[in-house]
């Protein structure tokens, strides 16, 4: 449960920390999950600062990310990234985002773009394929809102991942003669893989994807107005579709493998959300 009397004057002071340091807020922050990190090298002007430093953020410790943002441009467009979200499998606690989101929202930005590594439910879409999140599964349904007050803790989930900046993406795809698929994204708390029978009845559901972050965070995201996107880099098959064993070094080494081409793509999408109209000030 979010304890907002502690973390309301943590947003604060964060929101007056970023606002001294760096002046007016982005449009667009993106969330940089496994694989994606080659993106921070596209940004121009970049300015660095540890999340240490802004207490409404949190300190994840997983392998393979740096918890710091990066301050910058992709072209023409303002962008705050964020190396390093924390993960519900971490403590159990699934609001571990929840300041940084508001704080980013308080700030000014308006559009969060979310990437993640999935193990992919469809052969049509093998490791080191890109898939739009059209929409997500919340499978343990776990929500980092319990416990908040006030109507607009009922968030209208129907178009959590903002159809506007789906269209937008698929274009950038198609100028780059990139496959993009688009699916269903579900999460599952983990740090334990997924058994083959979870897998299957996933896949029944109708997921396409499935992953250990992003649901909790749309949620906190849509709850504090920001648009969401999502990006999903398909690392693995999914628990029982194949022969491979899972490990966090397979998906962390498949990440790496494809991440050069994730980080553009997404560079791409950043830089072009600058012609946006609905995203001028
Ligand atoms: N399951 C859950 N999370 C993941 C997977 C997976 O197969 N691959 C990458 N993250």
């Amino acid at each position: 449960m979010i304890d907002n009397k502690t973390l309301e004057p943590k947003i604060a002071e964060t929101v007056a920390k970023l606002n001294s340091l760096f002046g007016a807020a982005p449009a667009v922050a993106v969330v940089l999950g496994s694989g994606w990190a080659g993106a921070v090298s596209h940004v121009q002007e970049a300015k660095h600062l540890a999340y240490t430093e802004l207490s409404a953020f949190p300190q994840p410790k997983v392998e393979g990310h740096v918890n710091e943002i990066v301050v910058g441009k992709i072209g023409e467009q303002a962008v705050v990234m964020l190396r390093g979200r924390a993960h519900t499998y971490e403590s159990g606690d699934c609001t571990g985002m929840a300041g940084a989101l508001r704080s980013l929202k308080r700030w000014g930005v308006q559009v969060v773009i979310q990437t993640n590594a999935s193990g992919s439910l469809r052969a049509h879409t093998p490791p080191g394929s890109l898939m739009l999140i059209a929409d997500h599964i919340n499978a343990p349904q776990r929500s980092p809102l319990i416990g908040e007050a006030g109507s607009e803790r009922f968030v209208d989930m129907s178009t959590a991942y903002d159809l506007e900046l789906r269209q937008h993406a698929k274009k950038i795809a198609q100028a780059q003669n990139l496959m993009l698929g688009e699916g269903t994204y579900c999460w599952a708390v983990g740090p334990q893989f997924e058994t083959p029978a979870e897998i299957r009845m996933f896949a029944a559901w109708g997921a396409d994807a499935v992953g250990m972050s992003t649901v909790p965070e749309t949620i906190l995201a849509r709850h504090a107005g920001l648009r969401v996107m999502g990006l999903a880099l398909m690392t693995n098959m999914a628990a029982g579709l194949s022969a491979e064993a899972l490990t966090h070094a397979l998906t962390l080494q498949q990440a790496q493998a494809s991440g050069e081409r994730a980080s553009s793509f997404l560079a791409a999408v950043i830089s072009s959300l600058a012609k946006l109209e609905s995203l001028k000030a």
